[in-house]
């Protein structure tokens, strides 16, 4: 079956102009933990078809599927080998285009993951420059530089990858000697494009309208910071203390160059030539809100993960502040600001908001991780974090399985963990695999509905029966019916194109705002606090009588 760009889009309302980006609630699907219908133990795309349903129902606006194209697995699809066909493991093409076409249908956008930073080194272009010659054309798409010391056997300069150990790595020449480093940020497994090359400009050109031509509504730009590396790669230390993704430290040789902003800029313009209001979004992991504001210009990307919000302690004066700036700063480039909670990258907000001990970004919890987190407590604050969060005025993101207040799973087997984060650091980081667990959709099933034959990829914990979406489906306390109840009273009352107004009178430890028709309160203090007596919109907890608990928020109708 084949689309063409006008019949892959029939319900949607995509006037240019309407920018549905700005309000939307975009959920990510991690395709490899969703729903597996193949039977192998990996969600799939048919998967993905089978449960639209379902997410219609949930409410959301959008999806985002982390990547499916094909790739040899070795950061879990982050490593594409070409971007122009999906993985046999997660289906094909006609089972990609099925499954946006049944999105559409229900009127639900769909967003694709891409990878611009790197290629995976089973790509045809990466096997091509190692069979070349040092300062060839082959050579010239990806960053191979000789080696420093006598014989060139030290690496260029000192860069750490993120994921553990140096971020070069030396091949043999044709000849069999030992020659060239070729720079990899991440796994030795994903070497770096050179996007000072015009060849890899024009190539990732036509890739994104590959699949604008499918008709999809945006893509999710993998590592945008990263594409452009300072002239000369000068030496630089990470602080120990920083994310792995360097969020923190400022002057990063590697992360947010002022030159990628071209790139970006060449990309609007490649989306804005097509009809209906596509979108990118940026995953840039940079020091400060305003620093990312910079990504969100009007000529060049629509939106930027928030991770600033993301990384915010579950702390009254925090949060507000965060929220100010993010809203000033994106407000000023006249973009909307996004929200986020929890992605595949980070400990579920379940788990992260309860943790008592420092966890940077990238390091997951495990056995023996110190300050592992309370569930009763980190699920009340997930509920009352995310009842905030929907209330704000932008577009939320949220991350398949909080919506059924998924835990991360802390005591995966180390004989199970595939996270290269875990083995290039010799167990050092337990890394991201306790976030990608496969979901469960009905208690009483193998593998709790994610597939029938019972395999998945990573062992899903026992608890997990309680927890399962036919459960929850059933039960008006449950968090998928928090969930579902957020996102059907946001959706009535317009909140995401909606404005906040700070109140005050709750005391310190309460963040207090109205948008619109509805008031929101929200109890990050010890003790409880007095509710006006009006009418309970969507109370992210148990009530006290009239008082609002702690970790609780509730959404009221605004006097
Ligand atoms: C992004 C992805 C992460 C991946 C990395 C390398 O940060 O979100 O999962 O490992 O890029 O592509």
């Amino acid at each position: 079956m084949t689309f063409t760009q006008q019949d892959a889009r029939p319900e949607l309302e995509s006037a240019p102009g309407s920018e549905w980006w700005r309000t939307a609630v975009i959920y990510q699907i991690y395709p490899r933990s969703f729903a597996d219908a193949s039977g192998d133990g990996l969600g799939d795309l048919p998967g993905v078809t089978a449960h639209l349903d379902d997410l219609a129902d949930l409410g959301v606006d959008a999806i985002w599927l982390s990547p499916f194209q094909r790739s040899p697995q070795k950061d879990a699809g982050y490593d594409v080998a070409d971007y122009r066909d999906v993985d046999p493991i997660f289906g094909s093409l006609a089972d990609f285009d099925a499954m946006l076409a049944g999105a559409h249908d229900r009127g639900i956008r769909v967003i694709v993951d891409l990878v611009p930073n790197h290629s995976s080194d089973q790509h045809v272009w990466f096997q091509e420059a190692l069979k070349a010659a040092p300062g060839s054309p082959e050579r010239a798409r990806y960053i191979f530089r000789d080696g420093r010391g006598d014989n060139g056997e030290l690496p260029p300069n000192n860069w750490e990858s993120v994921f553990g150990g140096g971020m070069w790595k030396r091949v043999t020449e044709a000849d069999g000697t030992p020659g060239q480093w070729y720079l990899h940020i991440f796994d030795e497994s994903q070497p770096d494009f050179d996007w000072t090359n015009p060849e890899v400009r024009a190539e990732f050109e036509s890739i994104l309208r590959f699949w604008l031509d499918r008709g999809v509504d945006g893509f999710r730009v993998d590592v945008a910071h990263g594409l452009i590396k300072a002239a000369g790669l000068p030496d630089y230390t990470p602080d120990p203390e920083g994310g792995s993704m360097g969020g923190d430290a400022d002057e990063v040789p590697y992360w947010g160059q002022p030159g990628v902003h071209d790139v970006w800029r060449e990309w609007h313009e490649v989306l804005a030539a097509y009809d209906g209001d596509r979108a990118l979004c940026a995953e840039a992991w940079l020091p400060t809100v305003a620093q990312t504001a910079l990504w969100v210009r009007s000529d060049e990307m629509h939106q930027a993960f928030n991770f600033h919000y993301l990384e915010t302690k579950w702390d009254a004066e925090a949060l507000r502040a965060v929220i100010e700036e993010s809203l000033d700063e994106y407000g000023a480039v006249g973009a909307p600001s996004t929200w986020v909670l929890s992605n595949h990258d980070v400990v579920r907000h379940a788990s992260r908001l309860a943790l008592t001990a420092d966890n940077p970004q990238g390091a997951g919890i495990g056995p023996k991780s110190p300050g592992k987190p309370d569930p009763v407590k980190g699920l009340h604050r997930a509920r009352a974090a995310t009842s905030l969060m929907l209330a704000l005025p932008g577009s939320s993101y949220l991350y398949q399985g909080e919506e059924l207040g998924l835990p991360e799973v802390i005591d995966l087997p180390d004989d199970a963990r595939q996270d290269p984060t875990w083995f290039r650091t010799e167990g050092e980081r337990y890394g991201r695999d306790g976030c990608r667990v496969p979901i469960p959709w009905t208690a009483d099933a193998p593998a709790y509905g994610f597939n029938e034959t019972g395999a998945a990829w990573l062992p899903q914990p026992a608890e997990w029966a309680e927890l399962a979406r036919d459960v929850q489906r059933e039960d008006p306390a449950s968090t998928l019916s928090l969930y579902r109840s957020l996102l059907a009273e946001r959706r009535a009352r317009g909140l995401g194109s909606g404005s906040l107004e700070w109140l005050d009178g709750y005391g310190d430890d309460v963040v207090a705002f109205r948008n619109g028709s509805i008031t929101v309160v929200a109890n990050l203090g010890s003790e409880s606090v007095a509710l006006p007596a009006v009418e309970i919109l969507v109370a992210s907890g148990p009530l006290e009588g009239d008082a609002l608990p702690t970790d609780t928020t509730v959404w009221i109708a605004a006097a």
